[in-house]
């Protein structure tokens, strides 16, 4: 099938990948040239595990970038919206990108003979589908939904540094329309994958999507705040949760303690769904606390440091990891960069790495010391913070120097001498 994908970030591409090596003709829309000349030039804008090599053998025959929403719409029968969603200052989203698209796409569409199905990869709040992007599909294409125009909304579920792997194995794949066509015409693509298919209206998909996600940051802030009692007791709270996650009804993902979720989804997800519950009048107490326990964990972190180290003015820190987890340089919303304003207020002298994520931090906080290796940042320092699960760091040689890990990076025999946990 031709397939079209408007927004090339993190979702669209992996989105645009996977249904290429399915066999799928796809094309990827967006505004940002640059990143439309790399594709075509077969690198990747971002690192996801696998895509480049994806991309290399995808590219110009099944995957190709463009900057032309109208030929793209036009060659294609489906069109995926990835665009960003991303959060204002009381969490709710910001849909104009969402709209903007919605129009565009509505006036090619308006020229165009064939049916079309637009389908909404991007997260939105419940309600959106019905009361944002139909209508304004409708309004600019001249079309009904169901006569010559498909809606269907199809979150993603896809974790950073594994996103290829749940592009192809996934649990299941949510549909929601109100029209079957639709419906029926996203589940074609999909045939290959041996996962149940769920469809429900716009609204039930909309908040599967939310739901997930407050689940997860739920089970993650639940381990954390038994994990700052077990700390007081001198518990081991990874040992709590083995035993916790052994219960099937429970399951082991999602118990690693720590210094609370980053990322691009948890954060924003949960204070999006926060925020419309509170729109309808409805205070949802669990997400507020599963907010600020997560808000709370880079500070019991930083408590660690000041009880070992006393006054942190001009005190030799190495801080390692900055991405919010391994495998990806992604730092949105990473614990590293609250704990790392932190000590630059306290005026303490640090030495920073990260295998993938001084790039970014960088561009925030140019003025500080970047290492070329965790060792070299290790060495120079009194004290060692690792805030990034990265495998390597278990490699370097501490020596005699109190590490603090915010992340359980050492099997339990193999920890570093002078040794302390966030939450064991
Ligand atoms: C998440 C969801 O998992 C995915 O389904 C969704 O669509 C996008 O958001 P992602 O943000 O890539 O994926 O990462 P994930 O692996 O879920 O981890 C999110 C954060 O939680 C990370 O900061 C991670 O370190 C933290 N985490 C995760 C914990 O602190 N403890 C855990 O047990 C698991």
């Amino acid at each position: 099938m031709n397939i079209s994908i408007s927004g090339a970030g993190y979702v669209g591409l992996i989105q645009a990948a996977g249904l290429a090596k399915l066999g799928h003709k796809v094309v990827c829309v967006d505004v940002d040239r640059e990143k439309v000349q790399k594709i075509n030039d077969k690198k990747p804008p971002i690192y996801e595990k696998g895509l480049k090599t994806l991309i290399q053998r995808l590219v110009p025959k099944r995957l190709t970038a463009t900057t032309n929403l109208r030929d793209a719409v036009l060659k294609s029968q489906i069109t995926f919206v990835c665009v960003g969603t991303p959060s204002m200052i009381h969490g709710e989203i910001k849909l104009h990108q969402m709209q903007k698209i919605c129009e565009d796409i509505g006036q090619v569409l308006r020229e165009k003979k064939a049916p079309h199905v637009v389908a909404i990869k991007s997260t939105v709040v419940p309600g959106t589908c019905q009361t944002i992007v139909v209508p304004t599909l409708e309004r600019t294409s001249g079309k009904k939904l169901g006569d010559g125009l498909g809606v269907t909304m199809n979150p993603e579920f896809l974790r950073e540094g594994s996103a290829l792997e749940d592009f192809f194995s996934p649990d299941r794949i949510v549909l929601g329309s109100s029209d079957q066509k639709s419906i029926d015409a996203l589940k074609t693509l999909y045939t290959s994958f041996k996962c149940p298919i769920l469809e429900t209206n716009f609204g039930e998909a909309e908040m599967i999507k939310y739901a997930s996600n407050a689940m997860l940051a739920t089970k993650i802030s639940f381990i954390n705040e038994i994990g700052n009692i077990c700390k007081k007791m001198g518990i081991d709270t990874n040992k709590v949760a083995k035993g916790v996650g052994l219960d099937y009804r429970i399951g082991p993902h999602f118990l690693r303690s720590g210094i609370g979720f980053g990322g691009s989804c948890f954060p924003k997800d949960v204070s999006a769904l926060l925020h419309k519950s509170l729109e309808l009048g409805y205070h949802a107490r669990i997400l507020r606390a599963v907010l600020d326990v997560n808000k709370d964990q880079p500070l019991k972190f930083l408590e660690l440091v000041e009880n070992t180290l006393g006054n942190i003015k001009g005190k030799r820190i190495a801080l390692l990891g900055l991405t919010f987890k391994a495998e990806t340089d992604d730092v949105r919303e990473s614990p590293s960069l609250s704990i790392i304003k932190e000590f630059v207020m306290q005026q303490a002298q640090l030495y920073i790495f990260d295998p993938m994520g001084i790039p970014a931090v960088r561009t925030l906080f140019p003025q500080l010391n970047y290492a070329k290796s965790a060792q070299e940042a290790v060495d120079k320092a009194e004290i060692v913070c690792i805030l990034t699960e990265w495998p390597e760091f278990k490699k370097v040689g501490y020596g005699e120097k109190m590490v603090i890990d915010g992340k359980n990076v050492f099997e339990t025999d193999k920890r570093p001498k002078n040794y302390q946990g966030i939450c064991w």
